[in-house]
């Protein structure tokens, strides 16, 4: 097998593919935030590329430093958090450097993003026909009377069913799943390119849930956008995303093309992610919980921060920490002195 198969072009060949701008490109970010009790540092290292009209999907448990990697891409994080380095850039453009009307269109029109919470986005007072055709006016600039029209329209294209006289109802009188068909189109309203989406169905019923996945995997591919959809649930992403980057307490661990990353986890943190998916054949068997808990950003353990709770570990991992190097026979990143699927120089193989 080759090193590079056209399968893996996501992850390998956008770091090969020189003075090719990828849609998204997060390079060795650090965040940390000044808290009361100490610096938490959030992010520590992160790297992350997503290829237009593709689907990354970041998955890992509470407070692994997904949302944060999010809100840094359009620079919305906390006043107390500092950009200790790294660089985010969007179509090659670095975010941090943006003057305040470039900012502007990025968060407003290149970049959208949608929340877990739909319920606590919308305005209770306003008619969420109101609200999309406020959203769209702010964007596009036409009459009352016009954007009334198309955010009906908008209601449509997210599958509201009788849209018109839906469109008349205030967020109270919507199911949470209906809402948050609001809040895809207020956020498809300004036409973007990227759309972020923070846990969009993890509010949601599972039926509800899946319908929600299909309108946006669905409204993806009609509108040629790219998505990054976050999840603390790796079975969200199975059908969805092209690509997948394991976070675990600030870092990447794992990253692969997601046919990969389920066939041959590298990691023995993804592999028992994936051991607690309930198994769709087996309804009634447990969830696997992973043991021990997630480290305490501010007291990590030494070498390999995920060691506490592996059940691979040797001396080595409390001594060294594992960078991110090629897995699998090049089709992947691996943060792991002992990858389970083996490296490139064949370790496990
Ligand atoms: N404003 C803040 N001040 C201090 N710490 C923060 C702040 N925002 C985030 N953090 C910390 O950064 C870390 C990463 O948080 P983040 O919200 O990115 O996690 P997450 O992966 O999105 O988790 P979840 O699945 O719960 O949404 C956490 O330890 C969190 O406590
Ligand atoms: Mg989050």
């Amino acid at each position: 097998m080759s090193a590079v198969s056209p399968r893996t072009s996501g992850v390998v060949a956008a770091s090969s593919a020189a003075g090719e701008a990828a849609l998204l490109e997060v390079r060795d970010l650090v965040v940390e935030f000044a808290t009361p009790r100490g610096t938490v540092r959030a992010l520590d290292g992160i790297s992350i590329e997503l290829e237009r009209g593709r689907t990354l999907g970041l998955v890992g448990e509470s407070g692994s430093g997904k949302s944060v990697t999010a809100l840094s891409i359009l620079r919305l994080l906390d006043g107390n958090a500092r950009i200790v380095r790294g660089s985010v850039r969007v179509d090659g453009e670095d975010v941090a450097a943006m003057p305040d009307d470039r900012l502007r269109e990025l968060r407003g029109g290149r970049v959208a993003m949608i929340f877990q919470e739909p319920s606590t986005s919308l305005n209770p007072v306003f008619t969420v026909g109101f609200q999309v055709a406020e959203a769209i006016r702010l964007h596009r600039g036409v009459s009352k009377r016009e954007a009334w029209a198309q955010a009906v329209d908008m209601l449509r294209l997210v599958e509201i069913p009788d849209a018109e006289r839906r469109a008349k109802s205030y967020p109270h009188e919507l199911s949470g799943g209906m809402k948050q068909r609001v809040m895809i189109a207020i956020a498809l309203s300004c036409g973007p390119e990227l759309l972020v989406a923070d846990e969009p169905t993890t509010a949601l019923d599972v039926t509800i849930q899946a319908q929600v996945l299909a309108l946006l995997r669905d409204l993806k591919q009609r509108l040629g956008m790219s998505m990054l959809l976050i999840t603390h649930d790796l079975g969200v992403v199975a059908n969805e995303a092209d690509e997948v980057a394991i976070f675990y307490a600030g870092r990447v661990v794992e990253k692969a093309p997601t046919r990969e990353l389920f066939a041959r986890p590298a990691h023995p943190y993804t592999a028992a992610l994936l051991a607690s998916l309930p198994r769709l054949r087996e309804r009634a068997a447990r969830l696997v919980a992973i043991p021990g808990v997630v480290p305490d950003l501010r007291r990590l353990p030494s070498g390999c921060r995920f060691r506490d709770r592996c059940a691979f570990a040797q001396a080595r991992c409390a001594t060294e920490d594992p960078a991110l190097r090629p897995a699998r026979d090049g089709s992947g990143l691996v943060a792991c002195h002992f990858p389970l699927a083996g490296t490139e120089a064949g370790v496990n193989a």
